[in-house]
C-alpha cells in the first residue's frame, strides 16, 4: 500500500509531487505529505485529509526542484500527522518516504534509541531516516548501502539528503517503484499513472536495486554498489485513459469501458477463428504434462478464479482447485511440477499473491499469471504472463480488471482445449465465435443501467442483501456481493443457492432482499425452487436471468435480463447489472465510491 513519488529536474518539484500523489491516492488515503529541498533545508507539509489539502499558499511558494511525496495507507501507527510521511532523520539531514513494511524495525528502533536517536512517530519508516544519518559520513552511496543492508521486509523508498540538492535516491525491494525519464526532469512513482503526464519513458527498478537520480543522469546499482544495466521502456497508456472522462467516478467510467477493455484483451489473440498467444510460455507438450490446475488470487481476482475453476473443469477436464492466495501459502499445498499454477492479479503487486507464487514455484509448479500491469512484480516473478489489456484501473473496486481476467480465462481454456482435444472442432468454433461477440454482449448488458439505478435508489437503505446462485452463478454472486459491500457498506453475503437451507436461511425474514442469479440455463429449475423457498420466508427477490423468462417474472419482484451467450461465458454478462447496482446504491448513499473506507487499490502488505 501507500504511494510514493519523487522529482528532480529544472522545474519546481511541487507540481509533479501533488499531481502524482493525486493519481496515487487510490493506494491509500489516510494521510499525505511532501518534502521539498530549498537552500539545503527541507520544507515538509503534511495533512491527514486528502492530497488536495496540500495545495496551500505555503506549498505554492515552494520553488525547490528536488522533492518527495507520500500518500499513506496506515500500517504502523494511526493515521495522524506524526505518522504521516515524509519522515526526517535526527538532524533533519535526510527525508524519507516509504511504501512497504520493515519487518525488523522493532530491533532497529531499540538499537537506535540506545544510541540516542529520538523517534517522533510510531512508524517503521522512521528507522530508515535515522539509519541513513547514522551511516552517513559524507558518502551517500555508502550510507544508503549500509542502511539497506540492515532492512528486512518490503520497501520502495524515496530518499533525499540535504547536502545533495540535485540527487533523488530510490530503492526497491518487493514494493513497486518506477523511474520516469525525461529531458527536463527525472521522477519516481509507485505506479505509472503518476508518471504518464510527465513522460512515457520508464525504467522498472528491480528488487534490491538502488538508483541515484540526478536531472541528467541515472546511476543504478545493486545493493552491494555494483552498477546494474537498466533498460528504458516506452509505455503506451495515455493521460486521458487515466482520467475520469466526464463520469462522476472512475468506477462508473471503468464499468462503461468494459466492452472496449474486453475487446482489447481478446482482439489480437484470435486469428482465423483460433486462439493464438504470441511467444507463449507453454507449448503443447508442457500443457499435456499438467495433471492439475491450481488457481490463486485475492478478492475479485480470486472470484475470477472461481469462474476459472468451472470453465477449466468443463472444457479441459483437468481437476482445478482455486484458493485464496493468503490461505494457499500457509496450507502446505499438494502441488508439484505436474501442476499448472495460475495466479490472477489486476495490479500485479498483491503481496499475498506474490508470496503464493513463490510457494508454488518452490514446489516445482509452473506459474502462469494473468495480470493487468505490465512490468509489475507478479508479472516478473511468474514463469509466464498473459496480460489483460484493461488499461489503467483507478477505482479501488475493480470492474474492468475482473472482466478482462475472465476474458483471458476463456481464451486460455479454448486454446488449451484444442491442444488437449477435450472439445470438438464445432465446440471450439462456437466458443471462439462467442468470444468475438463478448464485447458486444457486455455492451448490451450495460443497457440495464436505468432499471438498476431505479432499483438501487429503492434499496439503498437495505440492512443486508443475499446473493444466491449455483455453479457459475454462484461464482458471480461472490463478486456481486463483494462489490456491494465494499463501496456501499451494506452487509451482504454470497451463498451457494442449494446450501442456503442448511443453516443460513434462518436469517431470511420479511423484506430481506435476495438477489437470485439464474444465468446458468441447465440449473434454472433448481434456482426457481430456491427462490420459492426464500419467498416463503418473506424475502423480496431480485432476479437476473436470460431474456423473456415468464416463469421468473411470476416469482421475482424485480427482474433484470442479460443477453444470451456461451454457457461457460455467462459470468461476463451477468456481473454487469450488479457492478451497476453496487455503484448506484453507493452513489445514492453518498459514499466515497472510488476510495471506499479502509481500502486501497494495491494491497502490498500481507
Ligand atoms: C475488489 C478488489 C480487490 C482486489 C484484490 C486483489 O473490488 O479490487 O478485492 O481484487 O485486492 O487485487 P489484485 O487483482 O490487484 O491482485
Amino acid at each position: 500500500m501507500c504511494g510514493i513519488v519523487g522529482f528532480v529536474g529544472n522545474d519546481r518539484a511541487i507540481d509533479f509531487l501533488i499531481g502524482g500523489l493525486e493519481k496515487l491516492e487510490y493506494r491509500g488515503y489516510d494521510s499525505a505529505g511532501i518534502a521539498v529541498l530549498n537552500n539545503n533545508k527541507f520544507t515538509v507539509n503534511k495533512t491527514t485529509k486528502r492530497v488536495a489539502d496540500l495545495k496551500t499558499k505555503e506549498t505554492e511558494k515552494l520553488i525547490g526542484n528536488l522533492g518527495i511525496g507520500h500518500t499513506r495507507w496506515a500500517t504502523h501507527g494511526k493515521p495522524d500527522l506524526l505518522n504521516a510521511h515524509p519522515h526526517l532523520s535526527e538532524t533533519q539531514k535526510f527525508a524519507v518516504v516509504h511504501n512497504g513494511i520493515i519487518e525488523n524495525y522493532q530491533s532497529l528502533k531499540q538499537e537506535l534509541v540506545a544510541e540516542g536517536y529520538t523517534f517522533k512517530s510510531e512508524t517503521d519508516t522512521e528507522v530508515i531516516a535515522h539509519l541513513l544519518e547514522k551511516y552517513y559520513k559524507n558518502d551517500i552511496k555508502e550510507a544508503v548501502k549500509k542502511t539497506v543492508d540492515r532492512l528486512k521486509g518490503s520497501y520502495a523508498l524515496g530518499i533525499l539528503c540535504s547536502d545533495l540538492p540535485d540527487c533523488l535516491i530510490a530503492v526497491k525491494n518487493f514494493s513497486p517503484l518506477i523511474i520516469g525519464v525525461s529531458e527536463n526532469a527525472n521522477v519516481i512513482a509507485s505506479d505509472i499513472t503518476a508518471i504518464v503526464p510527465t513522460t512515457k519513458k520508464v525504467i522498472y527498478l528491480e528488487d534490491e536495486q538502488i538508483a541515484f537520480i540526478i536531472s541528467h543522469e541515472i546511476i543504478i546499482t545493486d545493493k552491494m554498489g555494483k552498477p546494474c544495466k537498466s533498460e528504458v521502456s516506452q509505455i503506451d497508456w495515455n493521460v486521458e485513459s487515466a482520467q475520469k472522462g466526464g463520469y462522476d467516478h472512475f468506477m462508473l467510467k471503468e464499468i462503461m469501458e468494459q466492452p472496449n477493455a474486453i475487446e482489447q484483451t481478446i482482439k489480437n489473440r484470435i486469428k482465423q477463428n483460433e486462439v493464438y498467444f504470441e511467444d507463449f510460455c507453454i507449448d503443447e507438450e508442457k500443457l499435456k504434462s499438467f495433471e492439475k490446475i491450481q488457481i490463486i488470487g485475492c478478492g475479485s481476482a480470486y472470484h475470477a478464479g472461481v469462474v476459472g475453476k468451472y470453465v477449466f473443469e468443463e472444457m479441459l477436464r483437468i481437476p482445478t482447485q482455486v484458493d485464496i492466495a493468503s490461505e494457499f501459502r500457509y496450507s502446505n499445498p499438494v502441488i508439484n511440477e505436474k501442476t499448472l499454477t495460475i495466479a490472477i492479479s489486476q495490479s500485479g503487486e498483491t503481496a499475498d499473491t506474490l508470496a503464493a507464487i513463490k510457494e508454488a514455484q518452490k514446489r516445482g509448479s509452473f506459474v502462469l499469471s494473468i495480470v493487468n500491469v505490465v512490468g509489475s512484480s507478479i508479472a516478473k516473478a511468474s514463469n509466464g504472463v498473459l496480460y489483460t489489456w484493461a488499461g489503467p484501473e483507478i477505482s479501488v473496486a475493480t470492474t474492468k480488471g475482473y472482466s478482462t481476467q475472465l476474458a483471458v480465462i476463456y481464451l486460455f481454456a479454448v486454446w488449451a482445449a484444442k491442444r488437449l482435444k477435450t472439445a470438438t472442432k464445432e465446440e471450439l468454433n462456437a466458443a471462439v465465435e462467442e468470444l468475438i461477440k463478448l464485447p458486444k454482449l457486455v455492451k448490451e448488458a450495460l443497457k440495464c443501467e436505468k432499471t438498476i439505478k431505479e432499483t438501487a435508489s429503492k434499496y439503498k437503505d437495505a440492512a443486508s442483501v443475499f446473493y444466491i446462485g449455483r455453479n457459475l452463478d454462484y461464482a458471480v454472486s461472490l463478486e456481486a456481493s463483494l462489490k456491494l459491500k465494499e463501496i456501499s457498506y451494506i452487509h451482504s453475503e454470497a451463498y451457494a443457492a442449494g446450501e442456503l437451507k442448511h443453516g443460513t436461511i434462518s436469517l431470511v425474514q420479511d423484506n430481506q432482499l435476495v438477489v437470485a442469479l439464474c444465468g446458468v440455463e441447465r440449473l434454472f429449475e433448481k434456482m426457481l425452487s430456491n427462490i420459492k423457498e426464500v419467498k416463503a420466508r418473506g424475502a423480496v427477490v431480485f432476479s437476473c436471468s436470460e431474456k423473456a423468462n415468464k416463469q421468473i417474472e411470476r416469482e421475482a419482484m424485480i427482474n433484470v435480463y442479460i443477453p444470451k451467450t456461451h454457457n461457460l461465458f455467462t459470468a461476463s454478462v451477468e456481473i454487469i447489472p450488479f457492478q451497476l447496482f453496487a455503484y448506484y446504491v453507493a452513489a445514492a448513499k453518498g459514499c466515497d465510491i472510488d476510495k471506499p473506507r479502509n481500502l486501497a487499490k494495491s494491497v502490498t502488505v500481507e
